[in-house]
């Protein structure tokens, strides 16, 4: 089953395009990544639960609800880290994991550098921060680090993703599903989604 979802909003059209642009600086690449990661995760998160609460109003009381706080992002490392930075400010209760992933050049293959998450990550929900879905090699990596933990709700949450990264995924673990805001026509020879956006890392971070 195909599991991506694509997120629609002409804000999110607004603000890809602008990273898009490669005369994009890095304070503006920096402010629409905000804008950009705080639609799709929004988006990513509106299935988790709540409880229902009563509200002492200045008039009344009410119906009001609370998240449940079971959320977990776990960002790919280094990108990921952008979006973190947004997924905490929205739910600052939330705790985060960590994988550092890095690309073999030649062989576009994930090579794990680091990785540590929080306790209890069987039972909470995972949203996995992955801004640019490629070959889907580092996030099915990340996927299957979290199964192997013994966790069961996972949701990835991306900026642009190429269709051999959605196959890989869709083949491979069909019951994640990857929010994105769009999704590109193709890799080129060094594994670089097209049209893409260029390097996220090095636009966001100004390496
Ligand atoms: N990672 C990026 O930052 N950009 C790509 O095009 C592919 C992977």
């Amino acid at each position: 089953m195909n599991q991506i979802r694509i997120v629609e909003h002409p804000l999110l059209k607004h603000s890809l395009s602008i990273l898009r642009d490669k005369n994009t600086g890095t304070e503006d690449f920096c402010r629409h990544a905000v804008i950009v990661s705080q639609i799709i995760i929004i988006e990513a998160t509106k299935h988790l639960p709540m409880h229902e609460k009563s509200v002492i109003t200045p008039l009344s009381d009410t119906q009001g609800y609370s998240m449940e706080k079971s959320l977990v992002f776990i960002p790919v490392l280094r990108s990921g880290i952008a979006m973190l930075l947004t997924a905490k400010e929205l739910f600052p209760w939330a705790s985060a994991g960590f994988i550092g992933l890095e690309r073999n050049e030649s062989t576009a293959v994930a090579h794990e550098y680091y990785k540590k998450f929080p306790p209890g990550i069987q039972d909470k929900h995972i949203l996995i921060l992955d801004p640019m879905l490629a070959t889907g090699g580092s996030l099915a990596y990340t996927i299957s680090a979290l199964k192997n933990k013994g966790t069961k709700d996972i949701s990835a949450a991306c900026i642009v993703a190429a269709p051999e990264g959605i196959k890989l995924l869709a083949d491979k673990y069909p019951d994640v599903p990857i929010y994105t805001a769009a999704v590109d026509s193709y890799l080129n020879n060094e594994k670089c989604i097209v049209p893409g956006l260029g390097d996220f890392g090095d636009r966001y971070f100004g390496t």
